[in-house]
């Protein structure tokens, strides 16, 4: 089963609409000369999503949300909706990033709510989950992990299962400097897949893509993506130079 390999840049709450111009004329320029690119994909910041896609029109780069709320429209300060995304031209949103979990109180139940509003679209949810650092000291990282893929992935249909990306994000490597090693990585991915498999089938299995997140740099990308299981990263950092990333796309390509 070959399956096309996913680079992502999660820019979180960097970069301003001027950079994010600058930083995609910049990146268009590095991957010109580049064979068998990967997915490439940049999540700026809400505010620069415009820019963004006007900049990497006819790049092959595409343009996606940190985050979308699950109704379309109301009285949800300061919320945005999957049909605004999709009326802009954004292709992805990023569902469930730890840091929305950890620090903007979103639970398990929020996250399958978003995927579900994300399914119902026409945008290409990447789902991420992961476990912290004392679910995997005492040895929760498969519960806490499969836990969270099972919660997400409640009530999906299976017509729209192979719409989804995940990533495993371990919640102790993001921002750290600290990376889950290749294998430490290939192991969860493959409990990820197994999972997906029993949910849906193992057609939809065989052909999800599972990104690595968590101080993925260009220094250990191909080992990573090296692992049967590993189809991509999702890169928070290291995306913010385009320098940096595109020698991660190159890694993949
Ligand atoms: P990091 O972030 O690459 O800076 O660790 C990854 C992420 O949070 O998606």
């Amino acid at each position: 089963m070959s399956r096309k390999r996913i680079i992502a840049g999660n820019w979180k709450l960097n970069k301003t609409a001027s950079e994010t111009r600058r930083f995609l004329l910049t990146l268009r320029n590095k991957i010109a000369g580049m064979d068998a690119l990967p997915e490439i994909l940049i999540c700026p910041p809400s505010v620069a999503l415009e820019t963004a896609i006007d900049a990497a029109r006819e790049s092959g780069i595409a343009i996606g949300a940190q985050n979308a709320y699950w109704e379309s429209t109301g009285a949800f300060t300061g919320e945005v909706s999957t049909e605004m995304l999709e009326s802009l031209g954004v292709s992805h949103v990023l569902i469930g990033h730890s840091e929305r979990r950890a620090l903007f109180g979103e639970s398990d139940e929020n996250v399958n709510r978003k995927l579900l509003k994300v399914l119902s679209g026409t945008l290409t949810p990447i789902a991420c989950v992961g476990e912290m650092l004392e679910d995997r000291e005492a040895g929760r990282t498969e519960e806490v992990v499969v836990g969270q893929v099972k919660s997400a992935l409640m009530g999906v249909a299976h017509e729209h299962a192979r719409r989804i990306v995940l990533a495993y994000e371990p919640v102790w490597a993001i921002g750290t400097g600290l990376t889950a090693t290749p294998g430490q990585a290939n192991v969860v991915h493959g409990l990820i897949r197994r999972s997906v498999g029993a949910i849906f089938d193992g057609a939809v299995a065989d052909e999800l893509r599972i990104l690595y997140g968590g101080s993925a740099k260009p220094d250990n990308a191909a080992g990573l993506m090296a692992e049967s299981d590993v189809d991509g990263l999702l890169v928070g950092g290291a995306s913010l130079d385009a320098d940096s990333f595109a020698e991660i796309i190159r890694a993949a390509a």
